[in-house]
This record gives structure tokens, sequence and C-alpha cells, in this order.
């Protein structure tokens, strides 16, 4: 059994979906972002916290633990630069919280929510696992303090474990049940489909002078769908033995602006959306593109749905939100 802490979030929804086609899921979650519709009947759910020993002690003295895959984390970089305390509270010390229970129960094999926002502002046009980290928000360091104990642990009690740095998740499920429902919303594709709907105004742009083609920030989009599917191939690598301490990053490999983005939901939907420019908003690096060669080469895993299929899938999921 493969337990999911914060199964019921937007990327951990989706993992859990396709997971159950393969293994018995339990979820933990404590509902605080998350969505208990948006979790696969076919999943055991506990709502509790990864920061409570007792919920966790009581899940490993139930359940035949194999593995733990955690999604369980706050993820908006400029909330963090804001309220940094929250950012170090749940992501740091509850996940070292999991990580104690873990070791004390001999459970020794874990997958990791990372992030591009490790890796701060690279200073290469495509970023690889080689590439220097340096965070520049407490979101990322949050998530880089976690990979050190990770490596630590790995050698000091013989965790097993893999960490997924993913760069622009997007996308909604192919069933259009779940997608990316998140209060307030900050993305940038939820929210240019939200304004095409009528749900919103504009679409603000933050910063068209910064140093790229058109002036406005590029980023790689990567499919909710094929971040899951990285998941799945990541737990098998781990259970056989295969890996035992791996990181991997988890991108396309192709970089898109903010117009261009704007300009693709525009010709997939077929309705113009209302732009206005705005400042640059703080914390954004001009650029973030992943090499995910990596992971392709040990795992046999790549991206397969490009940035068309992403914003076909998200929205039809927004005219048809349930989750
Ligand atoms: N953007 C706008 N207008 C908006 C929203 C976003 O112009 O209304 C721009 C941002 O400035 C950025 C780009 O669109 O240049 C993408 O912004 P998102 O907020 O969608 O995503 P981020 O790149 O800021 O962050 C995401 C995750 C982080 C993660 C990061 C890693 O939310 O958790 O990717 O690449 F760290």
């Amino acid at each position: 059994m493969i337990l999911v802490v914060g199964g019921a979030g937007y990327i951990g929804s989706h993992l859990v979906k396709e997971l159950v086609e393969k293994e018995e899921v339990i979820v933990l979650d404590n509902l605080s972002t998350g969505h208990r519709e948006a979790i696969d009947t076919r999943a055991i759910f506990v709502q509790g916290d990864l920061g409570n020993e007792e919920d966790l002690q009581m899940i490993f003295s139930s359940y035949p633990i194999k593995a733990v895959m955690h999604f369980a984390a706050f993820s908006l970089v400029g909330e963090s630069v804001v309220d940094p305390l929250k950012y170090y509270e749940n992501n740091v010390a509850a996940t070292l919280t999991l990580l104690k229970v873990m070791m004390k129960n001999n459970i020794k094999n874990f997958i990791f929510s990372s992030t591009a926002a490790t890796y701060g502002i690279p200073n290469v046009e495509i970023i690889d696992e080689q590439t220097v980290t340096a965070p520049i928000n407490p979101y990322g360091h949050s998530k880089l303090m976690i990979e050190q104990m990770l490596s630590d642990f790995s050698k000091a009690y013989g965790l097993n474990y893999v960490i997924l740095r993913y760069f622009n998740a997007a996308g909604a499920h192919e069933s259009s049940k779940i997608g990316e429902s998140h209060d307030p919303e900050t993305h940038l594709i939820p929210i240019i489909l939200q304004q095409l709907l009528g749900q919103r105004e504009k679409v603000a742009v933050f910063g068209s002078d910064y140093d790229t083609a058109d002036g406005t920030c590029i980023r790689d989009y990567i499919h909710v769908t094929d971040l899951a599917s990285a998941h799945i191939l990541a737990l098998e690598a781990l259970l056989s033995g295969k890996k035992s301490a791996e990181i991997y990053n988890l991108g396309n490999g192709l970089g898109y602006s903010v117009k261009e983005v704007i300009e693709t939901c525009e010709r997939v939907t077929g309705v113009k959306a209302n732009v206005e420019m705005a400042d640059r908003r703080a914390g954004d690096p001009a650029r973030l593109v992943a090499s995910s060669q990596k992971i392709y080469n040990e795992l046999g895993w790549k991206a397969e749905r490009n940035l068309e299929q992403i914003i076909a899938d998200a929205w039809k999921w927004h005219n048809n939100q349930q989750y």
C-alpha cells in the first residue's frame, strides 16, 4: 500500500487517479487547500495532518505502507516571502515529522515533490540537475532544505528517495473531473481561462521588460498527467531497488513566454483575451526551462502533452468545473 500525503491537492489528486490502477492507496490530507471530492473513490482517505505524529503513527500501525509520496506543501512564491513562517512550519517542520515517524516505522521509500524554484535565477538557458541551486524565496528554500535532509537521511538511515523538481504544472485530467482549483488562483493558465470565461475582467501580464524575445517571462509548462506518470515510474524504480537517491527535473524542455501562452489560449479556445500590461511581480526569474534528459535516460520518461494539449484539457475542465 502507498501513502499519498496531500492526495486531495491539484497534483496529488491526479497522481492518485493513476496510482489506484496499480497499487492500493491511502491518502492523508488536512483539506486546507485540497478537495475531498477530488480523491479517487478507490483510495482510502484519512483526514489528518502530516505534522501530527499520532495521525501518522495510526496509519503506519494500521496499514502495510511500502512507500510514501509527499505532495502536501504550500507552493506560492509571493506568499512565502510575506509569510515565511507558514512555509517553514509546513513545508519543513511538518515534513521532518513525517520523515521521523517513517524512520521509526522502518518505512524507507519516499518520493518528494520539489520545484524549479530551488534553482533561483539560473545562469543557464536550459536547467539540468547539475545547475547550481540558489533559491531566491522562502518557498524554494523550504524545498531545498528537505532535499538536503533526504540526502543526509539516505546516508545515515538508508532512506531511499526520488526528488522530482517540477517546472510549471498545468492542465487537467482528461476525464475533466479534476483540474487546477486553487482559491485564490494565482497561476497564469487558469487565470487566462477564467478571463476567457468572463469570470475575471482582465489578465495582467506581470512585466514586459524582461530580457526575453518579447519582454515577458518564459516558463516550461508541464501537463499534470505527465507529472503523474513520472511519479509512477519513480515509484517503480524505488520499489524494485533500481534507484535509491535521485533528483530529476520534470518539464517539457520548451519555453513559452506569457504572451505566447495567452496567444495559445486564444487559439485553442477561439476566444480573445482582455490583456493589460502590468508591473513585474517580485521574485519572478525571466526564464525557467528544464532539461528532463536525465529521467528520460534513466527511467524512460518524457512529457507527452504539449502546451496546446495542456490548455485544451484545462479549458474542458474549466467549462465543466467540478473539483
Ligand atoms: N503571470 C502573469 N500574470 C498572472 C499570473 C502569472 O503575467 O496573472 C506570469 C508570472 O509572472 C510568471 C508566469 O506568468 O512569469 C507563470 O506564473 P505562475 O504564477 O503561473 O507560475 P510561477 O512560474 O510563478 O510558479 C510556478 C509554481 C511554483 C514553482 C514555479 C517553478 O506555482 O510553485 O512554478 O517554476 F516554484
